[in-house]
């Protein structure tokens, strides 16, 4: 840690958790604690909490928690300080400059250097299609599709080469090393031969939401195969976290998104005026892209191709959006193949028009579904149980449900039953399955010396008149080093007395879980001092005493068998004997 304890506590305390929590999740007050959907996992009933008082949030599902660093870090991908140099402009506290590891600071350059060089790599591609007599064959394609000038420009497409090394010269010629350039995806190439991973194909670069070219999708000129390569992921890319043309979109003076299947989609909704359009990057959407989106937008409305592909799309994506808590549209493409040809073929107003015929997800779903048979009904009616279930609102689900029993043609109060039911059902099931499946995950491999540490550390914490008693009765060095375990060659961290020793300096003042949390952010240490902030401790203050005598008793134990085998007099070695027999009576009242 290279920052001072004190700069990190500012800037933690000037960034309150609730409100940068609630840029990416929607959150509820429910008593003390806010709650909402865990955004690092999927869930369809909130067991991702998070206190104010503490400034620390806890995902009961998951096992997932921290401060307001470790969320930003994990919800953005980014290390410590790049979260803390983020919340800290953002609170206008003026960081030290030079209090960087030098890892970290090779990781920033790292990093930096990646990002000119797909920059560069992207000016590449667009010099080649502007200004490249080899090509034509990629302009007179993009002229065919109708994408202009100012389009081609303004989403910077370009043309790779069909020389197989052509990038990969003119990157190393500036510095470049290959090493990097095979890490960002853009070249490839087995036994000591290097070549291009994209050529002769028309370059589509992704930019991620603050305009920096990430990764890049490349079509083959007309017909081939396959018709578009992709750059897998790489430490700027990650495609389940990014969406394609979202830079522009949330510039847009609308107030909805549309979402569209792909990236000629895009261009040509935005052509045509619509610069509120978005794709998912050639896979199904994610939760982080509805979450990513949500940042920008209250309502999005679906656009998928009108074939059984599209439509179950559609299907698969509805839950996804709505449990970001954006509001759903669903919008058919009738008579083309994609928004793209509809738009050629039927020009902007008509688009226009199909967007305000959109329907919503209750409708778009007894819209799809076959309605003609009983059985088609029932199959339906199961369909949309499922689907009733997960509307939060209590009057919107009403509306609903007697929407839907009237057209079924069943008894709305039977269907009102039934979808209450499941919901609590569903409820206790996913919790009570995220809690067992957390217990077992967090006391694997921790044994029980470990566990009492924890306990005893959780308890200093959450009640400060406890720590002058505790601090009579045991001491920093009784607290073990843990081993680092085999095969992650991960050193052994002496995390816990740095604990004990952090709160029994501050006996005066008030400690938060949130300040724990960033005693140290290694990968190791982290999840030990999650477990000291979540430790379940008793409520009552009889429980509390016993809690800390048998940690207690437990953590000497240990410590003073060790001091026996190192004893060097026979008065030391009695005296160990002695303070054995004593633990055995421990008794505490705080
Ligand atoms: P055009 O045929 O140029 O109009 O493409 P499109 O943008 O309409 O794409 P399409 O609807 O065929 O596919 C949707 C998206 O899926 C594309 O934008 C790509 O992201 C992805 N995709 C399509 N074909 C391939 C492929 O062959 N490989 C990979 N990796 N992704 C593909
Ligand atoms: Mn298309």
């Amino acid at each position: 840690m290279y920052y001072p304890e004190e700069v990190i506590r500012e800037v933690r305390e000037k960034n309150d958790i609730v409100s940068v929590i609630s840029r990416y999740v929607t959150l509820t007050r429910r008593g003390r604690n806010y709650f909402g959907l865990c955004p690092f996992h999927g869930e369809k009933t909130p067991s991702f909490s998070v206190s104010a008082t503490d400034q620390f949030y806890h995902c009961f599902g998951c096992g997932a928690g921290g401060n307001v660093f470790t969320f930003l870090q994990n919800m953005e991908n980014i290390s410590f300080v790049e979260a803390l140099q983020q919340l800290a402009d953002e609170a206008h506290v003026t960081l030290p400059e030079t209090e960087m590891s030098p890892q970290e600071k090779a990781r920033l350059e790292r990093r930096d250097r990646m990002r000119e060089a797909n920059r560069d790599a992207a000016i590449f591609f667009y010099t080649q299609l502007t200004r490249s007599p080899y090509a034509g064959a990629a302009r007179e394609y993009l002229a065919g599709r109708g994408v202009s000038e100012e389009y081609l420009k303004k989403f910077g497409l370009g043309y790779a080469p069909i020389a197989r090394n052509a990038l990969a010269q003119y990157l190393t010629g500036k510095g470049y090393p290959e090493t990097m350039l095979r890490d960002l995806n853009l070249v490839g190439g087995e036994d000591g031969r290097t070549y291009d991973r994209f050529f002769n194909r028309v370059m589509f670069p992704i930019f991620d939401v603050r305009g920096k070219v990430i990764a890049f999708g490349g079509r083959v000129i007309g017909k081939g195969e396959p018709k578009y390569l992709n750059s897998s992921d790489t430490e700027l890319f990650n495609k389940r976290r990014n969406l394609y043309a979202l830079n522009l979109a949330k510039k847009s003076r609308r107030k909805q998104a549309l979402m569209v299947e792909g990236y000629m989609d895009v261009l040509s909704l935005h052509q045509a005026g619509f610069d509120n359009a978005v794709a998912s990057l050639g896979t199904a959407l994610t939760n982080e892209q509805a979450m990513l989106l949500k940042r920008y937008f209250d309502e999005v409305c679906l656009v998928y191709d009108s074939d059984a592909a599209g439509t179950n799309a559609a299907k698969r994506a509805i839950p996804i959006l709505e449990q970001s808590g954006l509001r759903v549209r669903v919008m058919q493409v009738t008579g083309a193949k994609d928004p793209d040809e509809f738009i050629k073929a039927n020009g902007a107003e008509a688009f226009e028009e199909l967007i305000s015929k959109s329907l919503d997800p209750v409708d778009f779903e007894l819209s799809v579904s076959n309605l003609a048979t009983v059985d088609g009904r029932v199959e339906t009616l199961r369909t949309m149980k499922e689907r009733l279930m997960r509307i939060e609102d209590d009057g919107e689900r009403e509306l609903h449900i007697r929407d839907v029993a009237e057209r079924l043609s069943v008894n709305p109060q039977t269907l009102l039953r039934e979808v209450e039911e499941a919901r609590q059902t569903a409820g206790m099931q996913e919790y009570q399955e995220a809690r067992s499946q957390l217990v077992r995950r967090r006391d694997k491999g921790m044994g029980g010396l470990e566990k009492a540490e924890c306990q005893l550390l959780s308890l200093m914490l959450h009640l400060p008149g406890s720590r002058p008693k505790i601090g009579e009765l045991i001491h920093e060095e009784d607290f073990q080093p843990v081993e680092g375990s085999e095969g992650d060659h991960a050193p052994a961290s002496d995390i816990y007395r740095q604990v004990y020793r952090y709160l029994q300096s501050r006996t005066d003042r008030e400690v938060l879980a949130a300040d724990l949390i960033s005693l140290s952010d290694t990968e190791q240490d982290q999840p030990r001092l999650m477990r000291i902030c979540t430790e379940q401790i008793p409520e009552d203050r009889a429980g509390m005493e016993k809690l800390a005598a048998e940690t207690i008793r437990t953590i000497r134990t240990v410590s003073l068998d060790q001091a026996l085998r190192r004893a060097a007099s026979v008065e030391e070695l009695q005296s160990i004997v002695e303070q054995r027999k004593q633990l055995e009576h421990i008794t505490i009242h705080f």
